[in-house]
């Protein structure tokens, strides 16, 4: 019987792909660290989509204004119950083919809700973070996936797992001194975190050296001071929140350009 040449192309492939990832693994070896965090996501009973739906449900509903940063193959995007929707990404899915930075330098929009799950790098999530507070309105809601690793492996920098988060945990351990925010993160599909803009005067620490090189120890040894909640207490926490007047946002869209926040990334 002849081969079947398209499954064994398959298998070729998937093979290399072992071999790199094997060959990764012993490149990255000296960062390696014990701990596995068994999350348990199956068992949650709620996803990003339940978070993103609920969240838009309660900022306008069908009229909300909703923008997904990554987007890939449109799992969360189509699945967003509102009209208004912009999904950016420079591969797949989404509206518009570009990444994150250049969206945002020309975007004049403001959002009822954004989700940020673009680039997992530290240093582009933390820019992500920044600029999607400024095109957020005041009272509305930015989240991101992937704040809870489960193993070095899955959060290393670069990628050298198929279950990516990347080392977006370093924004969260600052977003908890983060001024003018709300911030939790929620217990459910790989940590969705969760901030709610109080006011137009927020503050994100600087991205630091420190944190730039830190290792997965650095995730063991401050995840318990993390606000992890459960999905529903969590999510009440956040929307509870009160936030100032959607004036402000008016007032600081003039001025944009003098923005004291811009300098911190
Ligand atoms: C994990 S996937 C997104 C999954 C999607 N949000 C979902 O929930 O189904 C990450 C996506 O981010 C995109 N991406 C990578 N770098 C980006 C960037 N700088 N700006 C925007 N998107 C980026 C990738 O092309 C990829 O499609």
């Amino acid at each position: 019987m002849a081969p079947n040449t398209s499954l064994s192309k398959m298998s070729l492939s998937s093979i290399r792909h072992d071999f790199r990832r094997k060959r990764q693994l012993r490149e990255f070896a000296a960062q390696s660290h014990d701990r596995v965090f068994d999350w348990e996501w199956g068992r949650k009973g709620f996803n990003r989509v339940a978070a993103v739906n609920y969240l838009t449900s309660i900022s306008g509903g069908l009229d909300a204004k909703y923008l997904e940063i990554g987007c890939y193959d449109n799992h969360l995007f189509f699945a967003v119950a509102c009209l208004n929707k912009v999904g950016v990404d420079p591969v797949s899915g989404g509206t518009h083919r570009m990444r994150s930075d250049e969206f945002f330098s020309t975007n004049e929009e403001i959002f009822d809700v954004i989700f940020i799950d673009g680039l997992h790098e530290y240093e582009q999530v933390h820019r992500d973070a920044v600029h999607a507070l400024d095109a957020v309105k005041v009272g509305g809601y930015v989240a991101f996936h992937d704040f809870l690793p489960s193993s070095w492996v899955q959060q290393h920098v670069p990628r050298i797992s198929d279950s990516w988060t990347g080392d977006c945990w370093k924004l969260a351990s600052q977003l908890v001194d983060a001024k003018g925010v709300e911030f939790v993160i929620l217990d459910i599909d790989h940590g969705v975190g969760l901030m709610k803009k109080l006011s137009e005067d927020w503050h994100i620490p600087p991205v630091t050296e420190d944190l730039k090189t830190a290792g997965f120890e650095r995730f063991v040894s401050l995840v318990d001071s993390l606000p992890v909640l459960p999905f529903a207490e969590g999510m009440k926490k956040v929307v509870d929140a009160k936030h100032g007047t959607i004036r402000g946002a008016a007032r600081r869209l003039k001025a944009k350009d003098q923005s004291p926040h811009s300098s911190s990334i």
